[in-house]
């Protein structure tokens, strides 16, 4: 049983990638809400659209900052999530409500919410 754990949790943290930290705990919904883009111009977009599901367990959405729910899409690659943002995704609506959102801005907001440095 340890054994079979062991196994399983090498498994999740080679797919996560070998340059990810080890040991990332899911964050609650206040520790995703208190999380904002530094810049003024994708925290408006980010607060007009993504924000809502993004920070809400219940919306089914990955929690933004969270990279137990992250790493796993993360690895599909930026091109396949902004592929995914524009078009819709199950519940995630097509351009995530985001009216004005440009290509460069989805790009930006989705390497925010995964957390991941440019
Ligand atoms: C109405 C709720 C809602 C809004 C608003 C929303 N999302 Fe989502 N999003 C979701 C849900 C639900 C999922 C999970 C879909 C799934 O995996 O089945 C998701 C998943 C995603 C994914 C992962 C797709 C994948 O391939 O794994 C990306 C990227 C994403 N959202 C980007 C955004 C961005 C950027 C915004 C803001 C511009 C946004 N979302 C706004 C609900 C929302």
């Amino acid at each position: 049983m340890a054994l079979e754990r062991t196994g399983i949790a090498a498994a999740i943290l080679a797919l996560a990638g070998c340059h990810q930290a080890p040991a990332a705990k899911p964050l609650t919904e206040a520790q995703s809400a208190a999380r904002q883009p530094a810049s003024a111009h994708l925290a408006a977009l980010y607060d007009g659209s993504c924000r809502a599901c993004h920070t809400n367990h219940d919306s089914g959405a990955p929690l933004s900052g969270d990279h137990t729910q992250w790493d796993a899409r993360w690895a599909k690659g930026p091109d396949a999530l902004l592929q995914n943002a524009i078009a819709g995704y199950n519940k995630m609506p097509a351009g995530g409500q985001c009216s004005t959102c440009t290509a460069a801005d989805y790009k930006a907001l989705i390497r925010f919410m995964a957390d991941q440095p440019e």
